[in-house]
């Protein structure tokens, strides 16, 4: 829904440029998404929207420079939600690997139809829970190739995970082969944010925890950086708010703007494995 209203309330240039994001929430959404009101009235809501829609394009970003210069032919989109690459691949070589929950990919893909968007062939959906299914093996199943440079985007997804169930997703994705890179977002825990942003933490947390997903899993830049060493991942780079606001937010006056220093965005670069030797 954020997606979509910055389709319809953000000034031009859009920071991130999506025809499905509207259309893939059908009318009764649709209608919700049109009364959000501007970033000007509703600052905490739009820095959300304005988080999100940078962590969805520097994911396509790195997607494409990938593409043009790694050789990288597929694009996996691990907690999917209701994003639309899949079905606005403008790649022909790149094949797309939508995994996600079994309960969300289904309503996703009612969500598909009813707003008649077709998925073409060049996308898999692989139904995955990342704390119980091997994703290795899931993967593998649904002709996921490791022998080719992949680009990963998995995003708004790690604070909702166990330690173990994101130790075990990053360690197959540093042994995919070299060239492959994964997006991430990622939160600071509470304690190393300043009080007033530790409300905002507050409030964010038992929203989602009422929704059913609470979040769970925190790192600082530093507990990262040595958590993906450890796991065989090199960090490329690290975004903070002011890193992502000089590269996609510069100079806006639609009140699009980053708040804070809780959300971060990580690239981290596989330090490869050869081809074939993808290990739980
Ligand atoms: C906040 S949404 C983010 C969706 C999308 N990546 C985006 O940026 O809009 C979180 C996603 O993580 C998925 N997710 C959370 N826990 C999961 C788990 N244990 N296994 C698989 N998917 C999970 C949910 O199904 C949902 O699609």
């Amino acid at each position: 829904m954020r997606r979509a209203a910055h389709q319809l309330h953000d000034a031009e240039p859009l920071v991130f440029e999506d025809p499905l994001a509207v259309r893939i929430l059908g009318k009764e959404h649709f209608e919700e998404v049109k009364r959000t009101p501007d970033g000007a009235k509703r600052p905490f809501s739009a820095a959300l929207r304005a988080f999100m829609v940078v962590r969805a394009r520097l994911a396509e970003d790195v997607l494409a420079a990938g593409v043009r210069e790694q050789g990288v032919r597929q694009y996996l989109v691990l907690g999917a939600g209701l994003d639309t690459f899949a079905c606005r691949n403008p790649y022909a070589k790149v094949r797309v690997f939508e995994v996600d929950h079994p309960a969300t990919q289904k309503w996703k893909e009612e969500m598909l139809k009813a707003a008649g968007i077709v998925v073409p062939a060049s996308a898999r959906f692989v139904a995955v829970d990342f704390e119980k299914d091997s994703l290795r093996a899931k993967l593998k199943a649904a002709g996921f190739d490791d022998g080719v440079p992949t680009v990963t985007a998995w995003l708004g997804v790690v604070p909702y995970l166990t330690m173990e169930g994101f130790r075990a997703t990053m360690r197959l994705l540093a042994r995919f082969r070299e060239g492959s890179e994964v997006v991430f977002d990622y939160s600071q825990p509470r304690e190393a944010l300043p009080p007033v942003e530790q409300l905002m933490h507050d409030s964010l947390s038992a929203r989602v925890a009422m929704a059913g997903e609470p979040f769970q899993l925190f790192f600082t830049p530093e507990q990262l950086a040595q958590e993906l060493e450890w796991l065989g991942m090199r960090v490329v780079e690290d975004l903070d708010g002011a890193a992502m606001t000089a590269r996609y937010l510069a100079g806006r006056k639609d009140g699009l703007l980053l708040r804070g220093k809780a959300g971060r965005i990580c690239v981290a670069a596989a330090m490869g494995a050869k081809a074939g030797e993808m290990r739980d």
